[in-house]
């Protein structure tokens, strides 16, 4: 198996000790697209942030081989990105180039290099025109573009999109769904959009109440209606 993430008895509390995560685990092998599905506090976005050290584990994290550690956590966080739900956490700068920038100019690439990066990112998704734009005058689906963008720049090993499609029309759900597609490799999608993980993932993971509930193939999952509906999913 070319496993790229394995997590082994995962918990997470808050420090209110509010327990998000209990004894989860799962193996996700390279170059597939994976659902976390799960209703509101189910705790998808707590795993995401676990994933990436955001949040440090209690149990096992393992990205590449590796054990998320306080050793570990810088080299592994360039490795595996999240696109934020809300792109409003994910965009800063005063402009769109800058934003796209950010990531390849903070890890010490030449101004050349970063525009060639740039360029490419601008072109990738489709944000052409955009780039001089203040990223909080853009659409709401321009917004999620550009936040993606961010991400892509840095060319991360391992894509997390928390809700991609949440608050989106129909036609910038369909660009979403498109765009996660055409960036392949690694991703795990976090959402409750049943749709959307029937358009792009092989393999869905079941939180509820912070306890995985199930995991299979997206055929076997998406038709267990009883379990979609004791998940709060139907
Ligand atoms: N910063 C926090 N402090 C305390 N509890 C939190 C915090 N963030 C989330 N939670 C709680 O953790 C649980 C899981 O939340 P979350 O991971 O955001 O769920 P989801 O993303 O599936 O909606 C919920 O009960 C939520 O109220
Ligand atoms: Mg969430």
């Amino acid at each position: 198996m070319n496993s790229v993430i394995s997590v082994r008895h995962l918990s997470f509390s808050y420090p209110d000790g509010n327990r998000a995560l209990k004894d989860v685990s799962f193996e996700i092998d390279a170059d597939r697209c994976v659902a976390v599905i799960g209703s509101n506090g189910a705790g998808k976005s707590t795993l995401l942030l676990n994933l990436n050290g955001v949040l440090m584990p209690e149990g096992e994290v393992v990205l590449f081989g590796k054990t998320l550690t306080n050793k570990t956590v810088r080299e592994l966080r360039r490795r595996i990105a999240i696109v934020f739900q809300n792109p409003d956490d994910q965009l800063f700068c005063s402009n769109i180039y800058e934003d796209i920038a950010f990531g390849p100019v903070n890890h010490g690439l030449k101004s050349a290099e970063v525009d060639k990066i740039v360029q490419e990112t601008v072109k990738k998704l489709k944000l052409e025109g955009l780039e001089n734009r203040n990223p909080f005058h853009l659409s709401y689906g321009e917004k999620k573009r550009v936040a993606i963008a961010t991400v892509y720049s840095m060319n991360p090993d391992i894509y997390c999109f928390d809700e991609p499609t949440a608050n989106l029309d129909p036609r910038g759900r369909r660009e979403i769904a498109g765009l996660i597609r055409e960036i392949g490799g690694t991703r795990i999608i976090v959402t409750h959009d049943l749709d959307l993980v029937k358009d792009v993932c092989s393999q869905v993971i079941v939180l509820d109440k912070g306890i995985k509930e199930a995991e299979g193939n997206v055929n076997e999952v998406l038709s267990d209606e009883k379990l979609l509906y004791k998940c709060g999913l139907l």
